[in-house]
């Protein structure tokens, strides 16, 4: 009798937690689709958190912008009119000169230009386009080179100086 109970244990202990074909079906379901949203997920982390590394293809370029030539030159309309030194003064240097702000040569003050007057046209434009001091490139502004000059030379002739205005260089097919 007690052999028997144990016979019915054992068979019962083999038999595991699936006992219908139900059931089944479902173990063998689960066993497929769970491993495949498990990949899902995982191509997706991949996807998101892992960038290119660098001169891979950037796949939010678009084709143009991944074939375009790197460095591009944007061109102003270097035919146009210039302004005037004035009027790049009123727009843009007038800020500090105005007021010989951050310490700046004061317009008109030729006790401030004299002494950087006689560094010569040259080296103020050179500081003028680079910046200097507290005084960014192009005074901040964002000039014509020759606009720059003539700018430089607007202040520096009210401080005393005889610069010639400058205009920009004569096209090669004009000689
Ligand atoms: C943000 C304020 C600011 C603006 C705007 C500004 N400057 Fe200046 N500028 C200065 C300061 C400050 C100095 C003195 C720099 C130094 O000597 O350290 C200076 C000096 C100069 C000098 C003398 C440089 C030298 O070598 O002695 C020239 C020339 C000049 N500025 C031209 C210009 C022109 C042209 C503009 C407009 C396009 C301009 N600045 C706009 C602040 C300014």
């Amino acid at each position: 009798m007690s052999d028997n109970h144990n016979t019915t244990d054992h068979a019962e202990d083999h038999s595991g937690p699936i006992k219908t074909p139900k059931q089944l079906l479902l173990a063998i379901v689960y066993s497929f689709v769970v491993p495949v949203f498990g990949i899902i997920g995982l191509t997706y982390v991949v996807g998101t958190h892992f960038k290119p590394v660098a001169g891979a293809v950037d796949p939010t370029k678009s084709i143009e912008q991944r074939i375009a030539k790197i460095g591009t030159v944007q061109i102003k309309d270097a035919n146009g009119p210039l302004k005037s030194g004035e009027d790049v003064f009123k727009a843009q240097c007038i800020a500090c000169h105005g007021t010989g702000a951050a310490g700046s040569p004061k317009y008109q003050d030729k006790a401030a230009w004299g002494a950087r007057i006689g560094k010569g046209y040259a080296a103020l434009l050179t500081s003028a386009l680079k910046g200097k001091g507290n005084m960014g490139a192009q005074g901040g502004g964002d000039f014509d080179d020759v606009e720059v000059g003539r700018a430089v030379v607007f202040m520096a002739n009210a401080g005393g100086a005889k610069f010639a205005v400058p205009d920009r260089p004569a096209a090669p097919a004009a000689k």
